[in-house]
């Protein structure tokens, strides 16, 4: 019977935690669209709609807790790969598409995960997103073009919430979807290379043998003053 290694056991739970992120990020992504059908865009507007989403629209609570439990996952699974390949010794010129794609998805999903702090428009997000900016704006030269990008003004209002929403809803959720696609052709590929190179240790002969011919042996003559026995 054949016993499965360790290193097996890892690369096959990174395939399937490949193929749980990609599920998530597309069913996120799926949800946040029929999301976009009634959520309004700016300070105010986003609460009510919101409510509007949960209270009145129906399956409205299934949608936005789907979108919030597979958004947040993906920070999840997605920093649990990391350390499943850094586990499974993934570190060489094979993987290194897998690992890019994987430590691009998971910032990402930070990203999105960060950009909706002010998309429902309530005082956590509020004054959790003023406190980070003040932090963001505090990085030499760029702290402050960052702020002016993410508040589209001086303060917090309308045109904020208006530019996180562009930044999650195109342009991050976009990324991350490529991500999650790249990420999970890279390990299905290392399976099929896996499998490809098992198939071919298992067509070779025992350790220990020298036999180097693929074909049929003929018998050796045999040498007179040998003294076989
Ligand atoms: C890969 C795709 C996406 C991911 C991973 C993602 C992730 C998230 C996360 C983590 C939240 C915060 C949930 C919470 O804890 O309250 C959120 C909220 C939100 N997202 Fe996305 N999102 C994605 C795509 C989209 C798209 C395409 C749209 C719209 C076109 C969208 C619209 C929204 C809205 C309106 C909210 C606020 C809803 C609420 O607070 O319940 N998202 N998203």
């Amino acid at each position: 019977m054949k016993t499965l290694s360790y290193s097996f056991i890892l690369r096959r739970l990174a395939t399937l935690l490949a193929v749980i992120a990609l599920t998530l990020v597309l069913l996120a992504g799926i949800t946040g669209v029929l999301l976009a059908f009634y959520y309004e865009p700016s300070a105010g507007g986003a609460y009510d709609s919101l409510k509007f989403i949960t209270e009145s629209v129906p399956g409205g609570v299934l949608i936005r807790s789907l979108h919030d439990i597979a958004g947040n996952l993906i920070i999840g699974v997605a920093l649990l790969q990391i350390a499943v390949m850094f586990l499974g010794r993934q570190a060489n010129r094979d993987w290194f598409l897998a690992w890019l794609s994987g430590g691009f998805l998971a910032l990402f999903a930070i990203g999105l995960g960060w950009t909706a702090i002010i998309l429902d428009w309530d005082q956590i997000g509020y004054w959790r997103l003023k406190i980070e900016i003040g932090t963001i704006s505090s990085l030499p030269i760029v702290g402050e073009y960052i702020r002016t990008i993410l508040l589209g003004g001086d303060s917090i209002g309308s045109t904020t919430v208006a530019h996180m929403y562009a930044i999650h809803s195109y342009l991050l959720s976009a990324i991350a979807v490529v991500l999650a696609i790249v990420h999970f052709v890279a390990l299905v590929n290392q399976e099929r290379r896996q499998i490809g190179l098992s198939a071919a240790s298992e067509a070779l002969p025992e350790s220990g043998s020298t036999v180097t011919s693929t074909t049929p042996e003929k018998p050796e003559p045999v040498s007179v003053g040998g003294g076989v026995g």
